[in-house]
């Protein structure tokens, strides 16, 4: 677990350098990518052959079980939410967890981009209860505060801008309600990684403070294990509480 206040403070000069790094080594050379393209791209990818291995991987890399152990473990506590949307479902890795942990009557709701990952996530859960929907992040069709709960693994690094994706997610989130957000950091590992899985990637400072843009700010960054946390690798791991009304007019 790790302190609420991180001790990173944004480096303008390592900001720079990292910025230049990204533009060598990251897909679309960070963060100048047009949206509709990127999304075109995204679609296409997981469409096909990548999409049908995302599971294989994500066993092989370990994402999935690790993250099955923060929410098993409760670092990441499911067990009180009534509705939840998981953004960018793929395989279902994310949900067949959710499907293990929270409870039996809570709703489920899985959304992707990719009608295929819909399918092959369909089929791999072994269950009824969740609905799946094609759905683009920013554009989400639901009401206003319909879930407790938003989980969204490793797809905010498919939006150009992150408000956009995260504005979205305050606005289907009910007050109080948690949002738990996985999403590749602009390390080296984070940037070959982007390459492969045609990705940007995400400077955790400025990550926070599109967060804090955002009206989620967060709450807990969590790490795999503590070797992650002291190598500082896995990626950014967070959990963000949309504040009760009373706290947000406190704020202002
Ligand atoms: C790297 S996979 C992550 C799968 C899973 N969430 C996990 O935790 O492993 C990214 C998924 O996000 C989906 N995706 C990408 N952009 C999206 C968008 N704008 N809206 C919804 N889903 C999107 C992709 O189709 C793909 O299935």
């Amino acid at each position: 677990m790790a302190p609420l206040s991180s001790p990173e403070k944004p480096n303008p000069k390592r900001l720079r350098l990292k910025k230049s790094l990204r533009s060598l080594i990251e897909f679309g050379g960070g963060d100048q990518i047009d949206q509709n393209q990127f999304q075109s791209t995204t679609r296409k990818l997981y469409d096909g052959p990548a999409g049908a291995v995302l599971y294989l991987a994500s066993k092989l890399s370990l994402h999935d079980p690790l993250v099955g152990r923060i929410i098993k473990t409760r670092r990441f506590d499911v067990t009180e939410f009534r509705s939840i949307l998981d953004i960018g479902s793929g395989a279902g890795q994310i949900l067949g967890h959710l499907l293990r942990e929270t409870h039996p009557e809570a709703r489920l709701v899985a959304c992707d981009l990719s009608h295929q990952m819909l399918k092959r996530a369909r089929n791999r859960m072994d269950s009824a209860r969740p609905n799946y929907l094609s759905a683009d992040l920013t554009k989400l069709p639901f009401r206003d505060e319909s879930f407790d709960c938003v989980t969204c693994g490793w797809v905010l690094e498919y939006v150009s801008d992150p408000r956009d994706g995260l504005s979205e997610i305050y606005r289907v989130l009910q007050p109080g309600g948690s949002l738990f957000l996985l999403a590749t950091e602009d390390k080296f590992s984070g940037m070959l990684n982007s390459r492969t899985w045609k990705c940007r990637t995400y400077n955790r400072v400025e990550l926070k403070q599109a967060f804090e843009d955002s009206g989620l700010p967060w709450k807990e960054q969590h790490w795999f294990t503590p070797i992650h946390q002291f190598l500082r690798l896995g990626g950014i791991i967070v959990e963000a509480t949309k504040p009760l009304e009373a706290e947000a007019i406190q704020s202002l």
